[in-house]
């Protein structure tokens, strides 16, 4: 028999919770106690059963715990838990290169392994910084973001990210990155006029661009700033632009990659193809950390020429075998099930929902792909707004997990959500925020 209670009071006493203010968190609330995690679902100690709105942090692709994946980790575990790529390479690192190479966009076929988001950012920035010193252009190395933009949580992501309460504590250490206006819009709804954003980052590049290494978006939607969305001809704009002025294109595709915005990668939607592409997340399916970051042969070229030239990068659990079989098999079920394809039928469902949500609380209510978000009135607009609280206790009550961005509440569900799953899902979004008032 399971003791919840003292599974609380371990973590009570013991465990430092993520974005939680821990004081107020130890004296009035204790966490959900999950026990089991099923398809879109996951179970708490009593019974509960709740719908996981967000794929938890959106990693659960396919759905927690997959036959498949799981059959394909347990598999890997008997044969090799972990050996490091130094000098050495092994069957499910050198095949999830040569696959994921083949679902790339056009020229991106070099995988550089990391264990997460902010890894897989943090080596493409030390990627674009070398890379330029070592083609000549040692002066290239401050950054370019959008404000509002969030890339992890490493130093080197937390200079990237351009939201102020996220970034503020470490002011004082980050590196230099210019934050120019987001094309999204203030109120976090895709702004019909993307021009004068883009004519601003244009200004920073042309006047800057010899002191500028790269410039880093998440493609078409800022997800932790609150969902916010901008339109495909802004990203392609600045495609054109940096190519322009030899400012490398990162293109952070953590959350928008596979298939959640109903295209394998968000920058497909745009037809861009960046020169450093970041992935974590779906890319297993929420079964184990582990990320890439990948380039072009042209961005290999330049570590050309000497060991001093080599990459100087690399973490202990680098193309780690059991992260790598859970990869492979991500994009096995991709290709044979044909996920990315059923993602237009549920996305319209989403979108449908969204435009005839029409309720007073309601600022705005916006949609793409896999993601739903819908922004509420609130005189404390942000993440530490507390009425995406309310809302997420209401879920609860009616069967779903639904923690919001401050005053944005978002569902961004496993790609293969069973069809009465997510209508169930709107639902409790419509009768939670309703119950608001
Ligand atoms: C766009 C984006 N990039 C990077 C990250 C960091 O990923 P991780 O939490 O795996 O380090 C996140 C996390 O939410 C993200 O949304």
């Amino acid at each position: 028999m399971l003791d919840v209670e003292s599974i609380l009071s371990a973590d009570r006493a013991h465990v430092w919770h993520p974005y939680t203010p821990m004081d107020e968190w130890r004296q009035h609330h204790a966490p959900l106690v999950v026990t089991r995690a099923r398809g879109p679902h996951f179970e708490l100690a009593d019974g509960t059963e709740l719908l996981d709105g967000n794929g938890s942090w959106w990693v659960s692709t396919l759905g927690h715990n997959h036959p498949r994946l799981v059959a394909a980790l347990k598999a890997q575990i008997d044969r090799m838990c972990h050996v490091s790529l130094a000098g050495i390479t092994h069957e499910p690192a050198a095949l999830l290169a040569r696959e994921l190479a083949a679902v790339t966009p056009r020229g991106l076929d070099q995988v550089f392994y990391s264990d997460n988001g902010s890894t897989a950012i943090e080596a493409a920035v030390k990627m674009a910084v070398q890379f330029h010193a070592q083609t000549g252009k040692p002066k290239k190395t401050r950054f370019l973001a959008l404000e509002g933009a969030f890339h992890g949580e490493t130093i080197g992501a937390t200079s990237l990210g351009g939201v102020t309460l996220f970034r503020q504590p470490f002011a004082s250490v980050v590196f230099d990155c210019v934050h120019v206006p987001s094309p999204a819009g203030d109120d976090g709804s895709c702004a019909p006029m993307w021009g004068e954003a883009f004519d601003a980052v244009a200004r920073v590049i042309e006047a800057e661009h010899e002191s500028i290494a790269a410039m880093v978006v998440e493609p078409l939607v800022q997800g932790a700033a609150g969902m916010r969305m901008y339109p495909p001809a802004y990203l392609r704009a600045v495609r054109d632009l940096c190519t322009k002025h030899d400012v490398l294109l990162i293109v952070d595709e953590v959350f928008t990659g596979y298939g959640r915005l109903g295209t394998m990668w968000g920058c497909d939607l745009a037809e861009v193809v960046p020169d450093i592409m970041c992935v974590a997340k779906g890319y297993t399916g929420g079964v184990i950390p582990m990320a890439a970051t990948v380039t072009s042969e042209r961005v290999l070229a330049a570590f050309a020429g000497g060991r001093e030239r080599a990459f100087l990068y690399g973490h202990s659990y680098c193309g780690n075998p059991l992260g790598a079989a859970v990869a492979r098999e991500v994009l096995a079920i991709y290709r044979e099930e044909g996920i990315v394809a059923g993602v237009a039928e549920r996305a319209a469902r989403i979108a449908d929902f969204a435009h005839q949500l029409q309720l007073p609380i309601v600022r705005d209510a916006r949609a793409l792909g896999m993601i739903g978000a819908f922004e509420l009135h609130d005189r404390s607009a942000g993440y530490t707004a507390s009425i995406g609280w309310r809302v997420y206790r209401e879920a609860l009550a009616r069967g779903a997990y639904l923690r919001p961005l401050g005053n944005v509440i978002y569902i961004a569900p496993a790609l293969n959500i069973p069809l009465a799953d997510l209508q169930r899902l709107l639902s409790i979004v419509e009768d939670s925020i309703r119950a608001l008032g």
